[in-house]
Parts: structure tokens; sequence; C-alpha cells
């Protein structure tokens, strides 16, 4: 999903996240930190659980990539911030999100590498707590790894009590809340986070 309702010269927000084969609270509160962005006026782009789905699983050693794959790389270079939202799947992040951030790699050599010097907003949802804090310690260290500057705030959402519905809201305004904090805490940072030269 693009939004470019700002124009092509409005600086881009990323949002990786979701989950595959149905309804995902993950993605739902993911557009809904990516929507806050878009209201501070900057383009946003959603790969979202469909998105992933279409993403090979990595292979390093591969000498060509899928346009999916392309997409996915061209748009991360061209970000000024990016938001990740990642389902606990035992313990930590998913596969499906964990794939797509390994894809990362081929940014390695960049003039800015991996999420270098991008505000990184992180999202983990989970049916139950445990989970939630868990995720976000993972997400964390992987953004750390990418060389991201992770927002302060992160959202830990619990499934189990709060639902997400069709008309972008959720049943406890207080996570509504702190889901468009991420947006803001991404969308002040994000003019220090400059989109690398096309490649
Ligand atoms: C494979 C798998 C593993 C999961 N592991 C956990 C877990 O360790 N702890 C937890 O609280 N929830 C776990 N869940 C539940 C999901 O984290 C939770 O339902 C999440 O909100 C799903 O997001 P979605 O609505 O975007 O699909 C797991 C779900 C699946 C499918």
């Amino acid at each position: 999903m693009l939004d470019d309702t700002k124009g092509a010269d409005a600086p881009l927000v990323v949002g990786i996240g979701g989950t595959i084969g149905g309804v995902s609270s993950t993605e739902r509160a993911l557009r809904i930190a990516l929507a806050e962005t878009a209201a501070q006026g900057y383009r946003t782009r959603l790969f979202g659980g469909a998105d992933m789905a279409r993403l090979p699983l990595y292979d390093p050693r591969a000498t060509s990539r899928t346009e999916e794959e392309q997409a996915f790389v061209a748009a991360v270079r061209q970000a000024s911030a990016i938001i990740i939202a990642s389902p606990g799947y035992h313990g930590s992040i998913s596969g499906v999100v964990k794939n797509a951030l390994d894809l990362l790699e081929e940014t390695a050599r960049d003039s800015r590498p991996y999420l270098a010097d991008m505000p990184v907003g992180l999202i983990a949802t989970a049916y139950g707590w445990q989970a939630t804090g868990s995720t976000i310690a993972a997400l964390r260290s992987i953004v750390h790894a990418l060389r991201g500057w992770p927002t302060p705030f992160a959202a830990a959402i619990n499934t189990q009590v709060t639902r997400f519905d069709d008309e972008g809201g959720a049943s406890d305004p207080a996570v509504v809340e702190q889901l468009r904090l991420i947006g803001r805490q991404v969308a002040r940072f994000a003019p220090l986070g400059q989109a690398a030269p096309a490649a």
C-alpha cells in the first residue's frame, strides 16, 4: 500500500509488519501508527503480511532478486524512518517478519547500510503480556544490529484484551494513543534519517 497523497517529494516512512492468512491485529496496529506519520506530513508505504508472504526465504548467495524483494529493498533505501510490527511467536518475533528484515542484508554495502541513522518505531502484539516484552526486546536488539535508532516508546499490545476494528480503531483508546505516539516520535526524528542515494 503506497499513500502518495503527500506527493513524491514528501519523505517516506515505511511500515513492515503483520501476520499472514487473514485479518491481522498486528497489521492493524501498524496502520494506526503509520496513519499518524501521514498526518504529520509523511508519505507512507506498508509492507504487510500479504507482501511479506511473497518474499522468498532469504538466500544471501542468490544471484538475482525477485521483483518483490527489489521493491522492498528499494522502499527501505528511500525511507527516512521505519515502523516494525511483529506478533510474539513463541516468545520472539515471527519468522515472516524476520525473513523480511534478513533481506536488508542487501543494503550492507550502501552508503547508508541497513537502517542506519533512521528512527525505528516498534510494535509487538501477543496473546498475553509475557511475549509482548520479549518481542519488543528482540526487535530492539535487531534494530541496534541494523544501526537504527529505536524510538523511546514501543507499543506492547495484548490482543487478549485489545480488539482492533475495521475502521482503524481499537477497543482501548490508550492503545490507539500509544500507537499514535510511535507515529509522532518517528515523524519527529525522520528528518535526521536521510534517504540513501539510489544504488
Ligand atoms: C505460531 C504462533 C506462536 C505464538 N506464540 C505466542 C507466544 O509465545 N506468546 C503469546 O502471548 N502469544 C503467542 N501467539 C499469539 C500471537 O502472538 C497473537 O495472537 C498475536 O496477536 C497475533 O497477531 P495477529 O492478529 O496479527 O495475527 C502465537 C501465535 C502463533 C500463530
